[in-house]
């Protein structure tokens, strides 16, 4: 299954992502996450898309294709993928139309994880996130066993620098702005398919598994 996750931030692209991946054996490639990795790592691409992601404005379609286009033929995604935070404007998502066209490859679905902007700023000042992994928690909605560690191994989870209410209001803008066409774009074409995002985490995840199954 080749699939895309849409939807605003904190919308449970990233939340949703592992869960599906790991019940259909897909790889799962979040720009975002790939972003903040290379502006860790001070690499070209992040000093390059750092002043971007911290105003939380997107960055070139160029830079983002770029890494896509790459991520594409890591041996484990040959057998599909999920992916989150991709694309994001209509330029993106004709280049990824070109770029499976080469591959012989299209889109099955495009998940649209809809949900009403209202609830979202607590979503997201809330999230704590252990890098390494791309694991994400919530104060609230999805505590760590022990407050301010990850799970797994023990190491201390942080948040993220776009995380807070103001920086949202541009991540928003852009969404709506740039990302809300794709979505049209999707739909024109007939594989877009509404998940209802506000439900509780494993009430959305059932409608997704449904949703990439049938
Ligand atoms: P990116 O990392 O993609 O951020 P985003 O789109 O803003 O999405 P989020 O990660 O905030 O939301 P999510 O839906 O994954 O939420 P999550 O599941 O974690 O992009 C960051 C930046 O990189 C962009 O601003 C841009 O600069 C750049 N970028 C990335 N891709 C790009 C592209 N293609 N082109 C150009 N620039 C690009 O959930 C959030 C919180 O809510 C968590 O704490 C979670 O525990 C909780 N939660 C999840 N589901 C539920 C639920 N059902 N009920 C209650 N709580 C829930
Ligand atoms: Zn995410």
């Amino acid at each position: 299954k080749r699939l895309v996750f849409i939807g605003p931030p904190g919308s449970g692209k990233g939340t949703q992502s592992p869960v599906i991946k790991d019940e259909f054996c897909l790889c799962h490639l979040s720009t975002g996450d790939m972003l903040r990795a290379a502006v860790a790592a001070k690499s070209p691409l992040g000093v390059k898309a750092k002043e971007a992601m911290d105003k939380g404005e997107l960055v070139s379609d160029d830079l983002v294709v770029g890494i896509m286009d790459e991520a594409m033929n890591r041996p484990k995604c040959q057998k599909g993928f999920i992916l989150d935070g991709f694309p994001r404007t209509v330029t993106q998502a004709e280049k990824l139309d070109e770029m499976l066209n080469r591959r012989g490859a299209q889109i099955d679905k495009v998940l649209n994880f809809a949900i009403d902007d209202s609830v979202l700023e607590e979503r997201i000042t809330g999230r704590w996130i252990h890098p390494s992994s791309g694991r994400s928690y919530h104060t609230k909605f999805a505590p760590p066993k022990v407050p301010g560690v990850d799970d797994v191994t023990g190491e201390p989870l942080i948040q993220r620098k776009d995380d807070n209410a103001d920086v949202l209001r541009s991540r928003l803008d852009a969404f709506h702005k740039q990302t809300q066409p794709v979505i049209d774009y999707y739909a024109k074409k007939g594989n877009l398919v509404n998940i209802p995002a506000e439900k509780a985490p494993e009430e959305v995840t059932k409608v997704v598994k449904k949703a990439v199954s049938t």
